[in-house]
């Protein structure tokens, strides 16, 4: 049967014919797998291939991938929206911005669409409709960023940033940072609470809460989505200080209990919350003491001494000074204030840096200034002083001059005018502008 297989169709018996040994053995790839299913199942082994399968799924769908540097992007959910006040090591690692690039090292597991690519930074403003807001925020416009101002004009005005509606990089937010909120930027200015002592004692409540749940909103906010943070504080978290001048490792000497302390006790938890941010959440805090701050767009009538003796000056009205006169501050304008905001964002350094004008004026010598420059006539009133007003400010800006670079440049007698023909035009209007008192 063999010999027959072997020789049949072959029409001539002399060619040598070809064996089965010499034909080339067709491909069978199934058959090796085959093979080795069989072999497997022989050998009873498949259970270790499944384990070893189960185990190289687990180890790659832990290991850690490589992060990639994007930019920030308004679609993605970084973090989980409740804030736990300690977040997890993979929270960390994915929410840390590396400011050199303004790049967020995230995780995305995905390319951004080009068109959706961001340039410059995207910047939020608490109270950025208020008086300092509002110089910061055109300072950063004018830079190039893309601003959102977040307010809820208790004591700030539309008015003072609405020479930016209509730009495409401006947005405003009625809103009130006691209510938590959800944005995507780059950095926060958190400036939000009314500073002059009329307005944080007019509701005193809503000022601690405004600085403590307010602050712990924004807080949570820079920490769920990678943000560097900026607490405004003031140079009242010395109290009425026992040191003179005010350096930053002075802690101050506050009444925990008195008319001023919702603000001064309120700032000074702020403080302690954006430290323990920083330290216990990996969040990049900066913290900016500010002394006596004077400019344009200041609230007319807030009791704050230089807008109180501007505006009383402007009206024929005596300048009214409380206590004796002698009580010393410094004054501050506001465009050195911004420029070390500013500075201090971009820099390396956490602070406090106390930031002010050291020059040191009694309120006697500060009225003299105002009826100089408005009124020589101006009538000089005394008063009972108020609780709590403390007797000496004046900054130690050592630390701003050397860790920023930066020192105040605009000296009183140069400010002044500038805010009085703000004053002017907002008390007169411009019909009367030309015709106040000078
Ligand atoms: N101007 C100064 O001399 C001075 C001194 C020390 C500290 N500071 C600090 O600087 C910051 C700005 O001060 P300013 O002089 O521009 O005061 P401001 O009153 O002009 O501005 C504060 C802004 O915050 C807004 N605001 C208040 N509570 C809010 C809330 N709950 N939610 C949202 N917005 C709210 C107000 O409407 C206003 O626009 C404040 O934090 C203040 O404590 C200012």
């Amino acid at each position: 049967m063999a010999s027959e297989l072997i020789y049949r169709g072959h029409e001539n018996e002399n060619q040598p014919q070809a064996t089965n040994f010499d034909l080339p053995k067709p491909s069978k790839p199934w058959l090796s797998i085959t093979h080795f299913i069989r072999y497997i199942l022989r050998e009873n082994r498949l259970v270790f291939v499944l384990i070893g399968m189960a185990i190289a799924t687990i180890f790659f769908t832990f290991l850690p991938s490589s992060s990639t540097t994007y930019p920030l992007h308004p679609y993605r959910n970084y973090e989980s929206l409740s804030d736990s006040y300690f977040p997890s090591e993979k929270t960390q690692v994915t929410t840390r911005v590396n400011y050199n690039g303004f790049k967020a090292n995230v995780n995305l597991g995905g390319k951004i669409p080009l068109g959706l690519k961001r340039k410059g930074l995207r910047i939020v403003v608490t109270g950025g409709a208020g008086f300092v807001g509002s110089h910061l925020v055109d300072r950063l416009m004018a830079r190039g960023d893309s601003v959102i101002v977040v307010d809820n004009f208790f004591t700030g005005r539309k008015e003072n940033v609405m020479h930016h509606f209509g730009n495409p990089r401006f947005e405003l937010i009625r809103h009130d940072v006691v209510e938590p909120l959800l944005l995507e930027v780059d950095q926060i200015y958190h400036l939000a609470c009314p500073a002059s002592p009329v307005h944080y004692k007019f509701n005193p409540v809503k000022t601690i809460k405004t600085n403590v749940v307010g602050t712990l909103n924004m807080l949570g906010l820079a920490k769920r989505i990678g943000a560097r943070f900026l607490l405004t504080s003031t140079s009242e978290v010395y109290g009425d200080p026992l040191q003179h001048p005010q350096v930053e490792t002075y802690w101050g000497n506050v009444n925990p209990i008195g008319v001023r302390s919702c603000y001064d006790e309120g700032k000074r938890t702020a403080e302690t919350l954006a430290m323990d941010y920083h330290r216990g959440a990996d969040v990049e805090v900066r913290i900016a003491r500010i002394f006596n701050t004077y400019g344009p767009r200041m609230c007319i009538d807030d009791g704050r001494v230089v807008s109180n003796f501007v505006a009383q000056a402007l009206r024929k009205q005596p300048l009214t000074v409380y206590g004796d006169g002698k009580q010393t501050r410094s004054f501050q304008y506001v465009s050195d204030l911004v420029e070390g905001l500013m500075r201090l964002m971009e820099g390396e350094h956490v602070g406090p840096f106390n930031l002010g004008n050291p020059g040191e004026f009694t309120m006697l010598e500060l009225a003299q200034v105002v009826q100089e420059t408005i009124d020589p006539n101006a009538k000089i009133e005394f008063r009972q002083n108020t609780e709590d007003d403390p007797h000496k400010r004046k900054p130690d800006i050592t630390k701003a001059k050397d860790l920023l670079g930066w020192k105040p440049t605009v000296p009183l007698r140069k400010g002044l005018p500038l805010m009085v023909a703000d004053f002017r035009q907002r008390i007169f209007g411009d019909h009367q502008e030309g015709g106040s008192a000078s």
